[in-house]
């Protein structure tokens, strides 16, 4: 596998001295985008929640940041961005308001009805099983709760469809067929949103 394949193939699952690199841009590299996703977040109440595929931990600072009575569980199946996300926060970590696991989306170590808030940014195109996946995101959300994802493709642009071809295990979704996961998973009400000008979306989902 050339280099620069390896090195894209890290945003599926950081390993190693790429991966460690792969972490280390990430937090910068997509803040634009989790902002714009949390432009969204007018509405939602949150005294608990967890931040899936954390990644290097700038999006769970963000959300402790804009919800400062809430507790904040954040999980990743990479080792080093678990690690990342610790060192990132630190603070909350010692004050008693954030957490941070290593396990799967596929089976969250988690119990039923935790949270009020679930959020995943850049995350889903490389969960397996994504109906599952998102029926463990139901089975640990509150009554009401609500689910947030937030990606950088809708499935459609061709930089992203290049990058799906790139990274094994990656799959770039249409509004529509997250739309659709989503309800089949028993989401009750989803509501999307597409940035004016990029190929972002933001999916909103309750319990
Ligand atoms: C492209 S990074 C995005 C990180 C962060 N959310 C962000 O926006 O910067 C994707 C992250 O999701 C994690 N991830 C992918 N599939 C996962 C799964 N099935 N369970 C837990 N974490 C997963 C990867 O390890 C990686 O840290």
């Amino acid at each position: 596998m050339g280099l620069m394949k390896r090195f894209f193939a890290q945003t599926r699952k950081p390993e190693g001295v790429l991966g460690k690199i792969m972490v280390n841009g990430m937090n910068g590299g997509h803040s634009k985008l989790a902002d714009w996703g949390m432009t969204h977040l007018e509405g939602i109440e949150a005294k608990s929640i967890v931040e899936l595929g954390c990644g290097g931990g700038r999006n769970a600072a963000e959300l402790l940041r804009r919800y400062p009575d809430s507790k904040l569980s954040a999980l990743d199946y990479s080792e080093i961005s678990v690690k990342k996300t610790q060192e990132y926060n630190q603070k909350a970590i010692e004050d008693g308001r954030c957490s941070v696991h290593c396990g799967n989306v596929a089976s969250l170590p988690f119990k039923a009805d935790a949270f009020d808030f679930a959020t995943a940014f850049e995350t889903v195109y490389f969960w397996p099983g994504l109906e599952d996946c998102f029926s463990e995101v139901f089975r640990v959300l509150k009554k009401g709760g609500v689910f947030l994802i937030c990606n950088e493709s809708d499935g459609t642009d061709e930089t992203s469809l290049k990058y799906e071809k790139m990274i094994d295990g990656m799959k770039c979704y249409t509004v529509d067929q997250l739309t659709q996961t989503l309800r089949d998973a028993g989401f009750s009400s989803v509501e999307s949103d597409h940035h004016p000008g990029r190929p972002w979306i933001t999916v909103i989902a309750r319990k």
